[in-house]
């Protein structure tokens, strides 16, 4: 017999009120995504499925129920649905994007953030998760060696990180700029070409427009070229434009390159430009700086990460490199007052800012959002159960990797090994006889579909001097040498699989 309305409307809170109830769904759940978790790897990656299909198995266009319906029915069909028609990408053989494997710790933390629901945008309402979100930022900035006395918050993820960063440029340059808006002046920001797209979407943002970009070649290690960039900011000089800000990475989105960042800092310093690093992914690399896994990075990559430290605002993403389940983003800044300056209000409903308590930290003060979830919960528990050592471990670990598959590449025939930087590598297939640049463009995109279709292994594109080529980007502790291992012959067997599909076209 249906259920009247108001027996059905006290579902929700009745779950609270039977303790036994509760903790058998939450058994029956946890169980459920351990027994999914142990056979993660054995599942194809993607589904493969088409729009229509996937919205054929959730019945995308049935209306809202007008019934409630029961929890624990509810939670299995939720978690078929989305294990089956998922692309799994703490899968060990997903190398796509920069998608990191959640440490499974982070999975109960939510559940734990969850079950609090603190809004850490009071102290006064979120006492200890606020003093839980100061004391991650201070050791996020420990681990990556940004100086004593920097200070931050958690974002939703690096574009939220790195926008924020261009508003801190904005007020440090005009002062007056909350009361004032930009006025007339015109600015320019700097930064190589190689620079995630979150840049031209912060200078929309901000009002400045992509006017204001200044993409800045890089070399032939997608570094970015110095003496091009000091033409650029006379350039602008002259032209009566200011420059406001320079933009380098710590870690690139398609190949991992680390910009020359002491250099960087120091013209931004002589140029008086703000300093900001996009170290999104790469930032947690920093780590092995001064430990034996620092040959790891490479020469290079070893002489410059350090600059991250001279920076006058960073990003860094607990949800790339620190295996923190989406989302966690960070922005660390030099002087954290600069946060309060840039988004401080102190509205008269919250009253009583600091409560006599001249070093409590309000969040919704120093950044753009206002309810804000607890998601420094999930870094702090990784960091303190990995500890210092543990990051160091799984981070050489990654790059090991991404070391080995180039290696690997190199030694294959009919496959051409492009750059290794971090844990990011890159190569394309290049069959004898195959030289024309078009061609090859082609190949290697029918490969790419085609390994992502086929479910046993994930890349994504990179183009690098105009060449597309496969990327795989290694964050995962899943991922082991075979995982690696198997990846050229792979390739090499969609690269033969399209060959003979366009050989049957024709
Ligand atoms: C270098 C870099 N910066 C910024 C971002 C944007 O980060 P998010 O996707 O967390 O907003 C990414 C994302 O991959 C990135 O690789």
């Amino acid at each position: 017999m249906a259920e009247s309305p108001p027996d059905a409307g006290r579902r929700i809170a009745a779950l609270a009120m039977e303790p036994e109830r509760f903790r058998a769904l939450g058994h029956a759940l946890v169980d459920r995504l351990t027994a999914e978790l142990a056979r993660l790897a054995a599942r194809p990656i993607t589904p493969g499925e088409t729009v229509a299909e996937v919205r054929h198995a959730l019945d995308a266009a049935r209306g809202l129920p007008a019934q409630g319906e029961d929890a624990a029915a509810l939670l299995d069909q939720a978690a078929s649905l989305l294990f089956e028609h998922s692309t799994l990408s703490s899968h060990p053989r997903f190398h796509g994007y920069i998608a990191a494997a959640p440490a499974p710790i982070g999975m109960l933390a939510e559940l734990l953030a969850a079950a609090l629901n603190a809004n850490v945008a009071l102290w006064q309402a979120a006492p200890m998760a606020s003093e839980i979100e100061l004391q991650t930022v201070r050791w996020l900035a420990d681990l990556v060696g940004c100086p004593a006395g920097s200070g931050g918050l958690l974002t939703s993820g690096g574009n939220a990180a790195n926008g924020m960063a261009l508003q801190l440029a904005l007020r440090a340059r005009l002062p007056d700029l909350r009361e004032q808006g930009l006025g007339a002046a015109r600015f320019a920001v700097y930064a190589s070409d190689q620079t995630h797209g979150w840049l031209p979407k912060a200078l929309e943002q901000a009002g400045l427009g992509r006017r204001a970009l200044r993409t800045v070649a890089s070399d032939a290690q997608q570094r970015i070229d110095l003496d091009a960039l000091s033409r650029a900011i006379a350039a602008d000089r002259a032209a009566g434009v200011q420059p406001l800000m320079l933009v380098g990475n710590a870690g690139s989105i398609a190949t991992g390159a680390v910009d020359p960042l002491p250099a960087l800092a120091a013209l931004a310093r002589r140029e008086g430009l703000w300093f900001h690093v996009d170290g999104a992914y790469g930032a947690p690399a920093a780590c092995l700086l001064g430990t034996p896994d620092a040959t790891l990075l490479g020469a290079q990559a070893a002489a410059d990460l350090p600059g991250l430290r001279e920076a006058d605002s960073l990003a860094l993403d607990p949800h790339k490199w620190l295996y923190a389940p989406i989302e966690a983003g960070c922005l660390l800044v030099r002087e954290p007052q600069r946060l309060q300056d840039s988004y401080g209000q102190r509205p008269s409903y919250y009253a009583a800012p600091s409560h006599g308590e001249p070093d409590l930290v309000d969040f919704h003060e120093l950044g753009p959002q206002n309810t804000r979830g607890f998601r420094a919960l999930k870094v702090w528990l990784a960091l303190r159960m990995a500890g210092r050592d543990g990051y160091r471990q799984m981070i050489a670990d990654d790059i090991a990797l991404a070391r080995r598959l180039f290696q690997r590449v190199q030694a294959t025939p009919g496959l051409e090994a492009a750059t290794h930087g971090l844990s990011v590598t890159t190569w394309r297939c290049r069959p004898a006889g195959i030289d024309d640049a078009t061609a090859l463009d082609a190949l290697n995109r029918d490969i790419l579909a085609r390994v992502q279709r086929g479910g046993r292994s994930y890349l994504s594109p990179a183009v690098v001097n105009g060449r597309f080529l496969l990327r795989a980007c290694i964050v995962n502790f899943h991922t082991g040498a075979a995982d690696i291992d198997a990846l050229p012959g792979l390739v090499l067997d969609a690269a033969r699989d399209c060959t003979q599909a366009t050989a049957r076209a024709r």
